[in-house]
Protein backbone atom coordinates (compact mmCIF):
# COMPACT_ATOMS: atom_id res chain seq x y z
CA UNK A 1 0.00 0.00 0.00
CA UNK A 2 1.71 3.41 -0.91
CA UNK A 3 2.03 6.23 1.55
CA UNK A 4 2.10 8.39 -1.37
CA UNK A 5 0.07 11.37 -0.92
CA UNK A 6 -2.66 12.09 -4.35
CA UNK A 7 -2.32 15.07 -6.17
CA UNK A 8 -4.33 17.09 -8.15
CA UNK A 9 -2.62 19.66 -10.29
CA UNK A 10 -4.30 21.25 -12.55
CA UNK A 11 -2.91 22.58 -15.68
CA UNK A 12 -4.95 25.85 -17.20
CA UNK A 13 -3.18 26.10 -20.32
CA UNK A 14 -3.38 29.49 -21.74
CA UNK A 15 -7.33 30.54 -20.22
CA UNK A 16 -8.15 32.80 -17.50
CA UNK A 17 -7.59 36.31 -17.20
CA UNK A 18 -6.65 37.24 -13.75
CA UNK A 19 -10.41 38.41 -12.83
CA UNK A 20 -11.59 35.30 -13.81
CA UNK A 21 -8.58 32.95 -11.82
CA UNK A 22 -10.15 35.21 -8.87
CA UNK A 23 -13.81 34.30 -9.72
CA UNK A 24 -12.52 30.53 -10.28
CA UNK A 25 -10.76 30.23 -6.44
CA UNK A 26 -14.07 32.48 -5.14
CA UNK A 27 -16.47 29.93 -6.45
CA UNK A 28 -14.36 26.85 -4.95
CA UNK A 29 -16.35 24.94 -2.00
CA UNK A 30 -14.79 26.10 1.36
CA UNK A 31 -13.90 22.25 1.82
CA UNK A 32 -11.96 22.28 -1.42
CA UNK A 33 -9.38 25.07 -0.32
CA UNK A 34 -9.25 23.15 3.19
CA UNK A 35 -8.66 19.67 2.87
CA UNK A 36 -5.63 18.36 3.39
CA UNK A 37 -5.80 14.87 2.05
CA UNK A 38 -4.73 15.35 -1.81
CA UNK A 39 -1.84 18.17 -2.66
CA UNK A 40 -4.05 20.01 -4.89
CA UNK A 41 -2.03 22.70 -7.56
CA UNK A 42 -3.21 25.04 -9.98
CA UNK A 43 -0.62 25.82 -12.44
CA UNK A 44 -1.85 29.47 -14.46
CA UNK A 45 -0.96 31.60 -16.48
CA UNK A 46 2.10 33.82 -15.47
CA UNK A 47 -0.25 36.80 -15.55
CA UNK A 48 -2.64 35.32 -12.75
CA UNK A 49 0.13 34.11 -10.58
CA UNK A 50 -0.19 37.73 -8.73
CA UNK A 51 -3.92 37.45 -8.42
CA UNK A 52 -4.09 33.95 -7.33
CA UNK A 53 -1.30 34.13 -5.09
CA UNK A 54 -3.83 36.70 -2.89
CA UNK A 55 -6.63 34.35 -4.26
CA UNK A 56 -5.23 31.37 -2.28
CA UNK A 57 -3.49 32.48 0.62
CA UNK A 58 -4.39 30.67 3.62
CA UNK A 59 -5.68 27.94 1.85
CA UNK A 60 -4.33 24.30 1.03
CA UNK A 61 -4.21 24.83 -2.76
CA UNK A 62 -0.87 25.84 -4.15
CA UNK A 63 0.24 27.15 -6.99
CA UNK A 64 1.79 26.47 -10.14
CA UNK A 65 3.35 28.09 -13.18
CA UNK A 66 3.57 26.14 -16.34
CA UNK A 67 6.85 26.78 -17.86
CA UNK A 68 10.17 28.86 -16.68
CA UNK A 69 13.67 29.81 -18.10
CA UNK A 70 16.74 28.07 -16.57
CA UNK A 71 18.91 31.16 -16.02
CA UNK A 72 18.28 33.10 -12.70
CA UNK A 73 18.02 36.24 -14.59
CA UNK A 74 19.49 38.61 -17.65
CA UNK A 75 18.91 39.43 -20.89
CA UNK A 76 16.18 36.75 -21.70
CA UNK A 77 13.05 38.71 -23.56
CA UNK A 78 9.81 36.93 -22.67
CA UNK A 79 11.35 34.51 -20.19
CA UNK A 80 10.56 34.03 -16.53
CA UNK A 81 13.30 32.80 -13.92
CA UNK A 82 12.46 29.78 -11.38
CA UNK A 83 13.17 33.02 -8.83
CA UNK A 84 10.20 35.16 -10.12
CA UNK A 85 7.77 32.28 -10.07
CA UNK A 86 8.99 31.89 -6.63
CA UNK A 87 8.63 35.41 -5.74
CA UNK A 88 5.20 35.13 -6.89
CA UNK A 89 3.95 32.62 -4.55
CA UNK A 90 4.50 29.31 -6.66
CA UNK A 91 5.73 25.84 -5.35
CA UNK A 92 5.59 24.15 -8.69
CA UNK A 93 6.12 24.57 -12.19
CA UNK A 94 5.20 22.52 -15.15
CA UNK A 95 8.26 21.61 -17.39
CA UNK A 96 8.42 19.66 -20.96
CA UNK A 97 4.76 19.58 -21.61
CA UNK A 98 4.18 18.31 -24.75
CA UNK A 99 2.20 21.64 -26.37
CA UNK A 100 6.09 23.07 -25.30
CA UNK A 101 8.28 20.45 -26.76
CA UNK A 102 6.23 20.45 -29.83
CA UNK A 103 5.29 24.02 -30.48
CA UNK A 104 8.23 26.00 -29.08
CA UNK A 105 10.75 23.44 -29.83
CA UNK A 106 11.92 22.22 -26.24
CA UNK A 107 14.26 18.91 -26.24
CA UNK A 108 15.15 16.97 -23.24
CA UNK A 109 18.44 19.17 -22.96
CA UNK A 110 16.59 22.42 -22.27
CA UNK A 111 13.99 20.38 -20.12
CA UNK A 112 16.87 19.14 -18.19
CA UNK A 113 18.29 22.25 -17.94
CA UNK A 114 14.90 24.03 -16.41
CA UNK A 115 14.19 21.05 -13.87
CA UNK A 116 17.59 21.92 -12.51
CA UNK A 117 16.71 24.97 -11.68
CA UNK A 118 13.61 24.46 -10.47
CA UNK A 119 15.05 21.94 -7.94
CA UNK A 120 17.99 24.56 -7.20
CA UNK A 121 15.64 27.49 -6.61
CA UNK A 122 13.12 25.59 -4.36
CA UNK A 123 10.71 25.06 -6.81
CA UNK A 124 8.98 21.99 -7.47
CA UNK A 125 8.82 20.48 -11.23
CA UNK A 126 6.28 18.75 -12.46
CA UNK A 127 7.93 17.08 -15.40
CA UNK A 128 6.08 15.70 -18.79
CA UNK A 129 6.35 12.71 -20.57
CA UNK A 130 4.26 11.01 -22.87
CA UNK A 131 4.42 9.56 -26.90
CA UNK A 132 2.63 10.48 -29.84
CA UNK A 133 -0.05 8.21 -30.93
CA UNK A 134 2.42 7.43 -34.20
CA UNK A 135 4.97 6.74 -31.93
CA UNK A 136 2.48 4.10 -29.73
CA UNK A 137 1.25 2.80 -33.08
CA UNK A 138 4.96 2.07 -34.33
CA UNK A 139 6.02 0.31 -31.30
CA UNK A 140 8.48 0.59 -28.86
CA UNK A 141 7.25 4.00 -27.66
CA UNK A 142 8.15 2.96 -24.02
CA UNK A 143 11.79 3.21 -24.41
CA UNK A 144 10.91 6.90 -25.95
CA UNK A 145 9.18 7.86 -22.42
CA UNK A 146 11.60 6.32 -20.19
CA UNK A 147 14.57 8.36 -22.24
CA UNK A 148 12.61 11.30 -21.56
CA UNK A 149 12.34 10.84 -18.16
CA UNK A 150 16.35 9.57 -17.85
CA UNK A 151 17.18 13.00 -19.83
CA UNK A 152 15.04 15.64 -17.89
CA UNK A 153 16.25 14.52 -14.49
CA UNK A 154 20.08 13.58 -15.79
CA UNK A 155 23.24 14.74 -14.22
CA UNK A 156 20.73 15.09 -10.97
CA UNK A 157 22.24 13.89 -7.51
CA UNK A 158 18.82 12.83 -6.14
CA UNK A 159 18.28 13.26 -2.60
CA UNK A 160 15.87 12.06 -0.92
CA UNK A 161 14.34 15.78 -0.74
CA UNK A 162 14.12 15.70 -4.23
CA UNK A 163 12.55 12.51 -4.79
CA UNK A 164 9.05 14.08 -2.57
CA UNK A 165 9.67 17.13 -4.77
CA UNK A 166 9.65 15.98 -8.07
CA UNK A 167 6.13 14.79 -9.95
CA UNK A 168 6.39 13.14 -13.27
CA UNK A 169 3.44 13.54 -15.15
CA UNK A 170 2.72 10.83 -18.01
CA UNK A 171 0.92 12.00 -20.47
CA UNK A 172 0.27 10.40 -23.89
CA UNK A 173 -0.50 12.61 -26.38
CA UNK A 174 -3.48 11.31 -28.03
CA UNK A 175 -5.17 11.36 -25.02
CA UNK A 176 -4.64 15.18 -24.63
CA UNK A 177 -8.11 17.27 -25.22
CA UNK A 178 -9.20 14.54 -26.74
CA UNK A 179 -11.45 12.90 -24.76
CA UNK A 180 -9.48 9.77 -25.19
CA UNK A 181 -8.61 8.47 -21.99
CA UNK A 182 -5.63 5.73 -21.70
CA UNK A 183 -6.81 2.46 -20.50
CA UNK A 184 -6.08 2.92 -16.41
CA UNK A 185 -4.40 -0.72 -16.52
CA UNK A 186 -2.63 0.73 -18.92
CA UNK A 187 -1.20 4.46 -17.58
CA UNK A 188 -0.53 2.24 -14.42
CA UNK A 189 1.57 0.05 -16.77
CA UNK A 190 3.70 2.79 -18.21
CA UNK A 191 3.86 4.56 -15.08
CA UNK A 192 5.15 1.22 -13.35
CA UNK A 193 7.58 1.24 -16.21
CA UNK A 194 8.72 4.74 -15.35
CA UNK A 195 9.19 3.71 -11.24
CA UNK A 196 11.25 0.38 -12.12
CA UNK A 197 13.38 2.92 -14.28
CA UNK A 198 13.99 5.14 -11.52
CA UNK A 199 14.53 2.67 -9.49
CA UNK A 200 17.68 1.03 -11.65
CA UNK A 201 18.71 4.65 -11.94
CA UNK A 202 18.45 6.37 -8.30
CA UNK A 203 17.69 3.05 -6.28
CA UNK A 204 14.65 2.04 -4.76
CA UNK A 205 13.78 4.15 -1.94
CA UNK A 206 13.52 7.41 -4.31
CA UNK A 207 11.84 5.57 -6.92
CA UNK A 208 8.94 4.61 -4.28
CA UNK A 209 8.75 8.47 -2.82
CA UNK A 210 8.51 9.34 -6.17
CA UNK A 211 4.87 10.46 -7.01
CA UNK A 212 3.58 9.65 -11.01
CA UNK A 213 0.65 11.57 -12.21
CA UNK A 214 -1.14 10.36 -15.24
CA UNK A 215 -2.31 13.39 -17.52
CA UNK A 216 -4.84 13.55 -20.49
CA UNK A 217 -8.34 13.72 -20.44
CA UNK A 218 -8.99 13.30 -16.71
CA UNK A 219 -12.39 13.66 -15.49
CA UNK A 220 -14.33 13.73 -12.49
CA UNK A 221 -15.90 10.67 -14.09
CA UNK A 222 -12.12 8.60 -14.99
CA UNK A 223 -10.71 9.94 -11.68
CA UNK A 224 -11.83 6.96 -8.93
CA UNK A 225 -10.83 4.40 -10.97
CA UNK A 226 -7.48 6.06 -12.11
CA UNK A 227 -6.06 7.36 -8.67
CA UNK A 228 -7.11 3.14 -7.50
CA UNK A 229 -4.18 1.91 -9.87
CA UNK A 230 -1.68 1.48 -7.93
CA UNK A 231 1.46 3.42 -9.66
CA UNK A 232 -1.57 6.57 -10.50
CA UNK A 233 -0.78 8.44 -7.79
CA UNK A 234 -2.80 11.52 -8.82
CA UNK A 235 -3.56 13.32 -12.51
CA UNK A 236 -2.26 16.75 -14.19
CA UNK A 237 -5.74 17.93 -15.52
CA UNK A 238 -6.38 20.40 -18.39
CA UNK A 239 -10.09 20.83 -19.46
CA UNK A 240 -11.38 19.79 -16.14
CA UNK A 241 -9.68 21.55 -14.03
CA UNK A 242 -11.08 24.95 -15.13
CA UNK A 243 -14.47 24.50 -14.12
CA UNK A 244 -14.52 25.23 -10.22
CA UNK A 245 -16.54 22.51 -9.32
CA UNK A 246 -15.28 19.88 -11.29
CA UNK A 247 -12.05 20.53 -10.47
CA UNK A 248 -13.40 20.32 -6.67
CA UNK A 249 -14.89 16.92 -7.00
CA UNK A 250 -11.67 15.59 -8.57
CA UNK A 251 -9.72 16.87 -5.38
CA UNK A 252 -12.81 15.29 -3.46
CA UNK A 253 -12.41 11.84 -5.43
CA UNK A 254 -8.63 11.90 -5.15
CA UNK A 255 -8.91 12.51 -1.65
CA UNK A 256 -11.70 9.45 -1.39
CA UNK A 257 -10.51 6.76 -3.70
CA UNK A 258 -6.77 7.59 -3.53
CA UNK A 259 -5.57 8.24 0.39
P1 LIG B 1 -6.76 17.57 -20.82
O1 LIG B 1 -7.07 17.15 -19.40
O2 LIG B 1 -7.55 18.74 -21.27
O3 LIG B 1 -6.77 16.41 -21.75
O4 LIG B 1 -5.22 18.10 -20.80
C1 LIG B 1 -4.25 17.30 -20.27
C2 LIG B 1 -3.00 18.09 -20.14
O5 LIG B 1 -2.34 18.39 -21.11
C3 LIG B 1 -2.59 18.48 -18.79
O6 LIG B 1 -1.29 18.97 -18.77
Amino acid sequence: MSQRQPVIAGNWKMHKSPAESRDFVAALPESCRRQEAVQAILCAPFTSLGVLQEALSGSQIQLGAQNLYHAPQGAFTGEVSAGMLLASGCSHVIIGHSERREYFQENDVLVNLKVKAALESGLNPILCVGESLGEREQGGFEAKILNQVELGLSGLNLLPTHAERILIAYEPIWAIGTGKTCDDSEANRILGLIRQHLARLYGQDRASALRLLYGGSVKPETIAAQIQQPEIDGALVGGASLEPASFAELVQLAGQYGA
